[in-house]
């Protein structure tokens, strides 16, 4: 399991990370990104890098 989070001072909404695992991360009514899934199986950990990757701001982190 990768223990997953969001840095709500770092994230802007770009939603690159919903686009990529919606079932992990969703954004909230103000068009911010928030973690739905804190949990994320091993199996999706490549998956998981790539959203890490993906966001601009550098804002989702993940240890395991
Ligand atoms: Fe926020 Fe980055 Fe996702 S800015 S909405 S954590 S792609």
């Amino acid at each position: 399991m990768n223990l997953v989070t969001i840095d709500a001072k770092k994230c802007q909404g770009h939603a690159l990370c919903v686009a990529l695992m919606p079932s992990v991360f969703q954004v909230d009514d103000s068009g911010m990104g928030y973690v739905a899934v804190a949990t994320v199986p091993t199996e999706y950990r490549a998956d998981l890098d790539e959203a890490i990757l993906a966001c601009p701001e550098r804002a989702i982190k993940s240890s395991a």
